[in-house]
């Protein structure tokens, strides 16, 4: 039984989230679900819909709720934020170490703290008593912008510090070095931390992780919308929103590093201490970070991060190398806005200029056209260069990127290479701007656009090009999963005419793979065999590996599950798919014109044919709706519910018998009512609908909840 009051209760349940976001964000270790992360924060929600005067800016709830604003109000910082002074090479560090030593002798017995330099965007975070009350961008180093509500959308900002540990708090990840285990254990407890500042300002680099960039770019990329270059710009522009519901659909994150003021109570008086007081405090820190006595070590490390930056899994442009003794550091002074006691040791540059030979284009999987530079071979950082990415079409245009130009390029980590934009001071007049082809460079069909996004697209769906593209995708790890049939075997698979769409892979004969190059035996018996079981594989994969535009594989495990077969999609009208969480009138667009081209319907018929046919177990459909006390009833769902987010509503409501649909008509039954509601109330009170809450929701089904969300007895 809960003893505890209404007030504590809620008190708990603030400290449990933050705790959990922390596992999440900060040591990137949860210890729960995303689930029932959300179910706490829904419940926490609720009640504040009760007690909404129990309501703070450090309520978890306050991360994603601010409006849309007018412009940045300007923020001066408590004092200049500073930038660093390069050194390029072990020789600048020593040269740089000498210059401080004979100002200050102190620097000889002086320890050095080596962190990665992340490329992102440096922010001022303030928090009084404990809570972060305001965050702004560097601006010139004295003022900056107030961004607050869109840094309070970073899951990895603490909006309440220390962050305490709640039972169970699990060992940490790092996410510098993914799966070694980091020295810090878990949040400290309060009585560890002595005398947290009233107020305290601390600064920090927000940015995003590569993977998080790629995948971001790929989802704008399927959607048809415009990518991003690079992670950098992408930390940039999203913290520049005026609206804070985009930064918070952005994947940012940070890392802090610095005290740059604390009013009544102690800060460490090191470096290395600073670091481990901001962890325990619950603030995300570099776990690269080490102390050495000497420069040389100093140096040591900083060479061996040279060498594998990469691992850090976010943009480096190098080490710095900081004065342990934060007093000696202030005492030095800075030049100009570089503080003497610090410097950054950059890794050897990835951006290179070179010639920029020829303008080509890509034909991916959804027939979308990519340019791409053809280079004169360059060397960065080890790689010989040849191509880069030129992003769309516009890039072109709007960065007047002309066939044989001088381009800056530069190629980052796992990122593909890319082309920054050209060098115009060395143009000689024998360059010609770029027109976009009118028709694919490899069926000559002409190109389309689709109104609202910048990518043109083949639209042809025998287009060579798109067929070796959606042959590699359909066999790929996320799709069927058909090992040993790679990209060379795909060309020579459509070169010999045995493959014309991805449904003749399942007749192919073992005799047809021995006449061709490369193929023995068991080589042939192997691919054949993996082709067979991959027939197997479940409804979502296979929705996944047919390619249709806006459907990746969460949208075609949503698929999947609510029409159980290809059958019943097939029959899916655009108005019914957009009942679907995450599917817009683009994407049901897209589908629908999927199955109703014939050269789609065929590839169908012929995988039928096949027994390539996967059916799932559960269907939810939509239209043949399963029985339960909400059979026959049609729901919409509008504001934040107490306990059950929209995708969980719906799965319960599906669950039980009933199906969700987006828009209110005379054919709802009921609407089903949460905070913040948008115009849907209105229609509904117009059109008579009956509104209802998720309580009343659970009654109709049988089950019944308390006022916090809990099962009652
Ligand atoms: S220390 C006095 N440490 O690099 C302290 N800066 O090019 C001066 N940066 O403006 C900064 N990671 O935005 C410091 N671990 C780190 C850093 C870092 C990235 C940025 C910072 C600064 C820029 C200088």
């Amino acid at each position: 039984m809960d003893h505890s009051t209404p007030r504590q209760h809620y008190d708990d349940l603030q400290q449990k989230i933050h705790f959990h976001n922390h596992c999440y964000h900060v040591l990137d270790a949860p210890v729960i679900s995303d689930l029932e992360f959300d179910r706490l924060l829904a419940e926490l929600k609720a009640i504040e819909a009760e007690h909404p005067e129990w309501v703070t800016a450090a309520s978890p709830s306050q991360r994603a709720g601010a409006a849309p604003a007018e412009r940045f109000e300007k923020v001066r910082h408590p004092r200049p934020i500073l930038s660093l002074a390069n050194a390029f090479g072990a020789d600048d560090a020593r040269a740089w170490f000498e210059r401080i030593r004979k100002l200050d002798d102190r620097v000889e017995t002086s320890a050095f703290v080596v962190e990665p330099k992340i490329d992102g965007l440096s922010v001022v975070l303030h928090y009084r008593d404990g809570v972060f009350v305001q965050g702004a961008t560097r601006g010139d180093g004295e003022i900056g912008e107030d961004i607050s509500a869109n840094l309070r959308t970073v899951g990895a900002i603490p909006l309440r510090i220390p962050v305490q540990a709640v039972a169970g708090g699990p060992a940490t990840m790092n996410r510098d070095q993914p799966g070694q285990l980091s020295i810090f254990k878990s949040p400290a407890s309060p009585s560890t931390l002595s005398g947290l500042p009233a107020y305290l300002v601390v600064r920090g680099e927000a940015f995003l992780m590569i993977r998080d960039f790629e995948a971001l770019n790929q989802r704008l990329e399927e959607a048809g919308e415009k990518t991003y270059l690079n992670p950098r710009n992408t930390a940039a522009g999203s913290l520049r929103q005026l609206d804070p519901a985009i930064t918070a659909a952005r994947p940012l994150t940070l890392l802090v590093y610095q005290v740059i003021h604390a009013q009544g109570g102690d800060v460490p008086g090191s470096q290395w201490e600073t670091l481990e007081w901001l962890k325990a405090l619950g603030f995300p820190v570099t776990n690269a970070a080490r102390r050495f006595s000497d420069l040389e070590s100093a140096i040591a490390y900083t060479e061996t991060w040279a060498k594998r930056r990469d691992e850090l899994g976010y943009e480096a442009d190098g080490m710095v190398i900081k004065l342990d003794n934060l007093a000696l550091s202030a005492d030095l002074g800075f030049v100009g806005k570089d503080p003497r006691g610090a410097v950054a040791f950059k890794f050897p540059g990835r951006e290179v200029t070179t010639s920029l030979k020829e303008i080509r284009v890509n034909v991916g999987r959804t027939g979308v056209l990519t340019p791409y530079a053809v280079l004169q071979p360059v060397e960065i950082s080890g790689v010989i260069v040849e191509r880069a990415t030129l992003h769309n079409f516009d890039f072109i245009s709007e960065k007047d990127i002309r066939t044989g130009d001088r381009v800056l390029v530069k190629r980052a980590g796992e990122v593909i290479p890319y082309v920054i934009g050209p060098v115009p001071g060395v143009r000689t007049g024998a360059e010609r701007p770029y027109v976009p082809p009118a028709t694919c460079p490899a069926c000559r069909q002409p190109v389309e656009h689709f109104a609202g996004e910048v990518a043109w697209y083949c639209v042809n769906a025998a287009c060579p090009a798109q067929l070796v593209r959606n042959i590699e995708h359909f066999v790929s790890r996320s799709a069927l999963d058909i090992r040993g049939l790679g990209i060379k075997i795909v060309e020579q698979l459509i070169a010999e005419g045995l493959v014309q769409d991805v449904a003749d892979l399942y007749t192919l004969q073992k005799e047809q793979l021995l006449e061709l190059e490369g193929f023995a035996d068991k080589k042939a018996e192997n691919l054949i065999q993996a082709i067979r079981a991959s027939a197997n594989q479940p409804l979502q994969r296979l929705l996944t590996a047919l390619g249709i535009r806006g459907v990746g594989e969460v949208v075609a495990a949503d698929l999947a599950r609510t029409f159980g077969s290809l059958d019943a999609l097939a029959e899916a009208s655009a108005e019914d798919l957009q009942t679907l969480e995450g599917i817009g009138p683009n994407i049901a667009a897209g589908i629908v014109d999927w199955f109703s081209r014939a050269q789609n319907q065929k590839v169908l018929e012929k995988l039928r044919a096949a027994r390539v046919w996967p059916v799932s177990r559960q269907p939810s459909a939509v239209g043949g709706q399963q029985p339960g006390p909400l059979a026959g009833m049609a729901f919409v769902v509008t504001g934040t519910l107490p306990t059950l987010s929209r995708e969980g509503a719906r799965e319960f409501i599906e669950q039980h018998g009933g199906k969700v649909t987006d828009s209110v008509s005379k054919k709802t039954s009921y609407l089903l009512l949460g905070e913040n509601p948008g115009s849907k109330l209105e229609k509904a009170r117009t059109l008579g609908v009956e509104v209802i809450r998720e309580d009343d929701l659970r009654r109709l089904c049988g089950l019944e909840k308390d006022a916090f969300g809990r099962p009652s007895k």
